[in-house]
């Protein structure tokens, strides 16, 4: 049941697939220059009409559903999903997250990120989930941390944004360090 919400744990905070009567809402969330710094270049500032229609039709036509919208107290606040790679690398799966800056600071993201992470682990067939992060992003490393990836070391000059290259920290973590922790 992929396809359907996803609860975290708390009735305050849950995931939901996008859908296009969200858009008003997903661009006054994403459009703030602080959310769109450390994303990659495809998340864009200033957010457009455009932009919002773009991205709610690629992540409501995914099967199963890869991007999933945080909802919380029935407001939409951001976004996390993953993507997965193909061939040698099936059942790794990198992570991506974002919240609108209203939204910082309280913990939230930790929360839905490990309701996303649960569920790749336990029902799709995820081995291993990795959050790659941009050096000058700590908070979202914290994110990582907190939902028990481990830090494993820095590729310098791995990332790119806005044609300025900056290093990655790489976090991640293995089911069986996930089975072992619950
Ligand atoms: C990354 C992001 C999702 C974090 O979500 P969040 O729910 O705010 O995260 P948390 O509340 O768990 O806070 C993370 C860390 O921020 C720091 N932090 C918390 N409150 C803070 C405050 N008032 N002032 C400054 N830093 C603070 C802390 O280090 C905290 O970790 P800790 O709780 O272990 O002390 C959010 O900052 C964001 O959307 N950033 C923009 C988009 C982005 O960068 N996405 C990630 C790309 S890799």
């Amino acid at each position: 049941m992929t396809n359907d919400l996803l609860r975290t744990g708390r009735d305050d905070i849950v995931l939901r697939p996008y859908d296009s009567g969200m858009l008003d809402e997903v661009v006054t969330a994403a459009n703030h220059p602080e959310v769109a710094r450390y994303m990659a270049d495809r998340f864009p500032f200033p957010y457009t009409v455009d932009d919002g229609e773009q991205w709610i039709d690629h992540a409501s036509s995914q099967d199963p559903t890869r991007s999933y919208a945080v909802v919380w107290n029935g407001e939409f606040i951001g976004g996390v999903g993953y993507e997965t790679f193909e061939a040698e690398l099936n059942g790794t799966v990198e992570m991506g997250w974002w919240l609108t800056p209203s939204a910082w600071h309280q913990g939230i993201m930790a929360v839905a990120a490990r309701a996303l992470m649960d569920d790749l682990f336990e029902n799709r067939g995820a081995m291993r989930i990795e959050a790659p992060v941009m050096h000058a992003n700590p908070n979202s490393g914290r994110v990582a941390e907190k939902i028990g990836m481990t830090f494993e070391g820095v590729a310098p000059s791995r990332y790119v944004k806005h044609g300025v290259r900056y290093d990655q920290l790489n976090h991640g973590i293995t089911k069986a360090q996930w089975e072992s922790t619950r």
